[in-house]
């Protein structure tokens, strides 16, 4: 399989994202494994999103949270739920856009570059089974705009995993 990231020409983050989702469905047709489908929108997202410098899935194992399939710097294996971006988005089952992670309470810094981030938190049925988290080394990189296109992304994702 060849895949070819066409980002290039889009004008607007609505566009970005538009084009995106297109490009996940693509990818993830006809695959349902959970690891082999997250290990690709994690390099999906890593490679077509300007400034992130971390972006994977985390999976809520026993409890907690434990890393998965990521692109970016090694990073803290298990979060407990409540903890960080990543432990908080998955407790209150959203998302949660922090501007600037040294102003966020238990912030967990795995990459010292890191300066803003977005958590999603994955869930099917009401039952949580992950998060997705991106950083970035710009301080406010994400907005409202982001969570919804990222949203999208997650809905896509889990709609091509088995339940
Ligand atoms: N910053 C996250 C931890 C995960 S890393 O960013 C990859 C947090 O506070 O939960």
């Amino acid at each position: 399989m060849t895949f070819q990231l066409s980002n290039q020409q889009v004008t607007s983050k609505a566009e970005l994202y538009s084009s995106l989702a297109e490009q996940l469905r693509h990818l993830l047709a006809g695959e349902e494994d959970l690891i082999a489908n997250a290990a690709n929108f994690s390099s999906l997202v890593y490679h077509s999103l300007a400034d992130v410098n971390w972006a994977g899935i985390y999976l809520y194992k026993d409890g907690e949270l434990v890393l998965g399939p990521f692109q970016g710097k090694p990073a803290c294996v298990r979060i407990p739920l409540g903890a960080g971006v990543c432990g908080t988005a998955a407790k209150i089952q959203q998302t949660v856009l922090v501007p600037n992670v040294h102003e966020f309470p238990g912030h967990i810094a795995c990459d010292t570059a890191s300066n803003s981030e977005v958590v999603v938190p994955l869930v099917r049925d009401g039952k949580l089974v992950g998060v997705l988290d991106l950083d970035s080394p710009r301080l406010n990189r994400f907005d409202e705009e982001d969570a919804r296109g990222l949203a999208e992304l997650v809905r896509i994702f889990m709609n091509s995993v088995q339940g």
